[in-house]
């Protein structure tokens, strides 16, 4: 099989948000942090109507729904998700419903966990899944969402939720370049979640930030390394129509793109257009994860490149937030909603990151058409459509779900009157744990 890659996408998020401007009043902190400091417009959010399983059904059942997808042609579907409720049973096993009542039961994969990157593991499964001697000429889809949410404090803001499903097959409009991947792993704990009897993460926000433009620095020189070997030129941004990075706040993903600017000016010291960071020729670059005047110098060199390659890729997680393992692939699914067809013949490196930590570059081309993706996502009008609450709102909505939290034998209290028609939501929790949902 060849041009492996995406057929279909969908996104499902709540059809409520709170404000980052609201926010900043709300939380007493200096105006502009939320909204230009990192860089955030919206932040969804979820009451106690809603779960990983709900969201992870609405998306999917809305993929199929949308692109026509026969429920017998589906032979994988993996979810990446940290949004843990159940020490064993997969998210996947409860999708199985949308295809067991049309006669499906044989379809591979499960679930997939490693904080933001599980979504981006779970597509390279269905990806070399269709490489091998095991495919069995089905399609995959493949799930990547959370919901996101952090105790109040300074990070309660770079909260969010929603979930993307994918549709992957051969000959696909949008395909990803074979061969062509750098990896980074390691054992750190930036943020991890040890309290099973919270869903709240524990996070060292600065740590996180310094092992993310580590895995960057790495996996940009190690996904150079497998273009140059493919196809035999050097590897830099100037081969980079777009970039897409997982993102837990904008202003990450700004300094992110500075970031492989940087790299491309390690491996290349002496090229002129990089005369300003001259400085930093004989600088380690594990000495400056947060030096300002750097950051500086990259802004200033990246600021037309970052207008054309990375905001067309920042719409949802701006409107969003982190969307933990959909957050790349919303940033993808943004970028075809900004360009459609300008995309074909276009190269988009995606960076994605997982605390704990796991990240990988890897590229993908858009080779056909793609606006009947586009208006099938409807992605600007469903956005207008959701309903913004005030922060007291918001936040009673998380005080309750922390009383929901492993509780049993309850009825969820939360209206679902504002929820997008037809959506399934969370109806009961009997005292075996077992959860039931309807439609809205
Ligand atoms: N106007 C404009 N900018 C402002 C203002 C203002 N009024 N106030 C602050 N800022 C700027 C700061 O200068 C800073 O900019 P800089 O990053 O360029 O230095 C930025 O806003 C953030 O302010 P800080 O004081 O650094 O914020 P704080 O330390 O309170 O929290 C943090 C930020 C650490 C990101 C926190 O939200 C967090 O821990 N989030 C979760 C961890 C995370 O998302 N990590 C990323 C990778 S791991 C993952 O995906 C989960």
């Amino acid at each position: 099989p060849e041009n492996i890659g995406i057929h279909g996408i969908e996104v499902y998020f709540p059809s409520t948000y709170v404000a980052q401007e609201d926010l900043e009043k709300f939380d007493g902190v200096s105006q502009g942090k939320y909204t230009l400091g990192l860089g955030q417009t919206n932040m969804a959010f979820c009451g106690d109507r809603e779960d990983i399983y709900s969201l992870s059904l609405n998306a999917v059942n809305n993929l199929m729904e949308k692109f026509n997808v026969d429920p017998n042609s589906i032979g994988r579907l993996e979810v990446g998700t940290e949004t843990v409720i159940d020490k064993s049973k997969s998210v996947k096993t409860v999708l199985m419903d949308l295809f067991a009542k049309h006669g499906n039961t044989s379809i591979d994969g499960v679930d997939t966990i490693n904080a933001c990157y599980g979504g981006t593991s779970a597509l390279h499964n269905a990806l070399q899944w269709i490489e091998s001697s095991y495919w069995d000429g089905r399609n995959a889809i493949v799930v990547a969402g959370d919901i996101a949410v952090y105790e109040k404090g300074p990070a309660r803001p770079t909260g969010g939720a929603g979930v993307v499903a994918m549709l992957i097959g051969p000959n696909a409009p949008i395909t990803f370049e074979t061969g062509l991947r750098g990896v980074h792993m390691e054992n750190v704990y930036d943020f991890y979640k040890p309290d099973m009897d919270s869903e709240y993460p524990r996070v060292d926000g600065k740590l996180s930030i310094s092992c993310y433009f580590r895995a960057i620095d790495n996996c940009y020189n190690r996904y150079a390394k497998t273009f140059e070997k493919k196809y035999g030129k050097t590897f830099s941004l100037d081969q980079v129509d777009y970039a897409l990075f997982h993102s837990p706040y904008n202003k990450l993903v700004q300094k992110s793109f500075g970031r492989m600017l940087y790299n491309d000016f390690l491996n290349n010291k002496n090229d002129p257009r990089y005369a300003s960071l001259e400085a930093y020729k004989n600088v380690k670059p594990e000495d400056t994860y947060f030096d300002s005047t750097l950051e500086k110098a990259l802004t200033a060199l990246t600021k037309n490149d970052y207008a054309n390659k990375v905001a067309p890729t920042t719409l949802l997680a701006k409107q969003l937030g982190n969307t933990y393992c959909g957050s790349t692939y919303s940033g993808l699914l943004s970028l075809l909603d900004d360009k459609s067809n300008e995309l074909v013949g276009k190269r988009v490196l995606t960076f994605s990151y997982g605390s704990g930590l796991a990240a990988s570059a890897f590229s993908f081309k858009v080779e056909k058409p793609i606006d009947n993706i586009v208006e099938k996502v409807d992605l600007k009008n469903r956005l207008a459509k959701r309903v913004r609450v005030e922060p007291e709102i918001f936040t009673e909505k998380l005080s309750l779900r922390e009383t929901r939290h492993n509780l049993k034998n309850y009825v969820p209290s939360d209206s679902t009157s504002n929820m997008f028609p037809g959506s399934f939501y969370l109806s009961s929790v009997d005292n075996a744990g077992i959860r039931k949902y309807d439609r809205a």
